[in-house]
């Protein structure tokens, strides 16, 4: 049997976010070193307390390290539109048994790499202010990471402004730098996540499971749907979940190597992930962009995942 890919999950719970978290958690190609939240669809705190709870409904054993107040330097926005205020509105979750380490999350980023024998893979998904604070403070630790596997950003269109997605517009600087930095990036942006769709019916098979996390998962679902409905969508895009299975499963994914670089500036663009697809400028790629997916076969993997806690 091959050893598992040892992972660093940073997010920012988040319907998505747990969702991407259970598939980490019951794949058994995968070992969660260390648990890390991002202020990003919320507050810190709610982020934070989001984290505790889902880390205890999916039996996540790893420490979990609380994320910075606010984004580098940017002002902080939240999403209460799509995850509600509490930042993981919906089915009520048990009440924490699983409680932050007396450590920054970059601290504890880099004690996980510096006792791996093996490289670490970072899997964010929420804004990256966590993974730059890592390089920015540890520098060294770099060639620990093994890769970082992303949701953020897209390169045709925004989901935030016009050009910007949510995770990369809440805080340009980090992903700026993170995309700057060198490390092997996998980007599930927009581009590959509208279509990561879980439709109605995919929900009730999900259901019928009838445990007790694949009756939460239907009930995410169900309240993600509510918000994406509205603006057109056949289903929930279930954007974070993208990055754990293109490590889980990458035959379901068509990536395409490519430069990115992150604008921090612009009237209208701040905040966008422009991809360099023709290769048309003098970079070498720092990036594998997925940009299309087989969508049964990605449903089939979260619904496996769910009928894991049966
Ligand atoms: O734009 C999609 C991202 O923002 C996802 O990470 C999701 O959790 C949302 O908050
Ligand atoms: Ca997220």
């Amino acid at each position: 049997m091959t050893k598992p890919i040892p992972i660093l999950l940073d997010g920012d719970p988040g319907h998505d976010d747990a969702m991407a978290w259970m598939l980490a958690q019951s794949s058994p190609l995968l070992e969660i070193r260390g648990v890390t939240s991002v202020c990003g669809n919320q507050t810190i705190e709610k982020t934070t307390y989001n984290a505790q709870r889902v880390m205890t409904l999916l039996g996540i054993d790893a420490p979990l390290a609380k994320g910075r107040t606010g984004p580098l330097i940017a002002e902080h926005m939240a999403a209460p539109s799509v995850h509600g205020e509490s930042g993981l509105d919906g089915p009520v979750l048990p009440e924490p048994a699983v409680f932050p380490v007396d450590l920054p999350a970059c601290a504890l980023m880099a004690k996980v790499l510096e006792e791996s024998p093996e490289p670490v893979t970072l899997v964010p998904t929420g804004p990256l202010t966590n993974v730059a604070s890592l390089l920015l403070t540890r520098p060294d630790l770099k060639g620990k990471i093994a890769g970082i596997s992303m949701m953020g950003g897209g390169v045709t269109h925004g989901n935030w402004t016009p050009a910007a997605e949510f995770n990369i517009l809440v805080d340009p600087e980090a992903a700026d730098l993170v995309f700057r930095s060198g490390v092997p990036i996998t980007m599930a942006g927009l581009d590959v996540t509208e279509k990561a769709l879980v439709f109605p019916e995919d929900f009730e098979t999900i259901r019928a499971l009838d445990n007790p996390v694949a009756s939460v998962v239907a009930d995410w679902l169900e309240f993600f749907y509510g918000f994406h409905r509205k603006l057109g969508y056949a289903g929930a895009p279930v954007h974070d979940a993208v990055a754990v299975a293109a490590l889980i499963a990458p035959e379901l994914f068509h990536m395409e190597e490519m430069y990115v670089a992150v604008e921090t500036q612009g009237t209208y663009c701040r905040g966008a992930t422009i991809g360099d697809r023709y290769h048309l400028s003098d970079h070498a790629p720092n990036a594998r962009v997925i940009l299309d997916l087989d969508r049964e076969g990605f449903v089939g993997l979260l619904t496996k995942a769910a009928a894991s806690y049966s």
